[in-house]
């Protein structure tokens, strides 16, 4: 069966999926589910079975009507000057977020919480105060899309949101590094293909995405 169309209907039903980007960019295998599908559970799973930073990816627009800057673009540091990524021109972070209703941000009812009503208001931004319902700082790492999404750049903020586009979900997904706990470095794709048999999860490659969506 067609692993593309598995994605897909996984993202629609609030599993999860694998998608690794490329050997010669960061190498790395993210766990992702769409954004309003996140339980306390899901929040549980990122961090123990992925292990890596737990960041919401937006579309470019959304994160526009909400006023949401590259990081980069804002703060006003010596060290934020010269970017120098060794995989890409530049970081897709944008601000850090709580939601209101959260107590310190950082349990699994509080992240999901945040990261479920992120997936609410970017089904429908203009009818969202977000300064109304999120704190910044905050536990949750937003990311935001390039404007013209995986034309223009291809990491796992592009291709969680072009999946979701593509899924017919809001673009707003829940991102996390898959890590070998054993090394600590990234979990080998070889690994990361074995946990999505493990448990019948979508295991996407990058470039076969770009095939089809890009
Ligand atoms: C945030 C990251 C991750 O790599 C995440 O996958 C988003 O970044 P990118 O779009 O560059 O792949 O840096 O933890
Ligand atoms: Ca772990
Ligand atoms: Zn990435």
């Amino acid at each position: 069966d067609d692993a593309l169309e598995h994605a897909l209907e996984s993202l629609r039903a609030g599993e999860p999926i694998l998608v690794h980007d490329a050997a010669d960019r960061e190498g790395e295998t993210d766990l992702i589910y769409h954004a309003d599908a996140v339980t306390p559970d899901a929040v549980a799973r990122l961090r123990n079975d992925a292990g890596g930073l737990v960041c919401v990816a937006l579309g470019h627009e959304i994160a526009e009507t909400f006023d949401l800057p590259f990081y980069a673009d804002e703060i006003d540091h010596p060290a934020a000057a010269d970017h120098e990524l060794g995989y890409d021109d530049r970081s897709s972070f944008s601000l850090t977020v709580n939601h209101r209703d959260t107590y310190t941000g950082i349990t699994d009812a509080d992240r999901s919480k945040t990261i479920q009503a992120l997936g609410e208001a970017a089904t429908e931004p203009a009818a969202v105060d977000f300064a109304e319902a999120f704190r910044v700082p905050g536990h949750v790492h937003l990311l935001k899309a390039a404007p013209d999404l995986l034309a223009q750049r291809e990491g796992h903020t592009e291709l969680g949101v072009a999946l979701a586009d593509a899924a017919d979900r809001s673009p707003a997904v829940v991102v996390c590094e898959m890590l070998d706990d054993e090394t600590g470095g990234a979990l080998d794709p070889a690994d990361a293909r074995a946990y999505a048999d493990r448990y019948d999860l979508a295991y996407l490659e990058a470039s076969s995405v770009l095939e089809r969506l890009g």
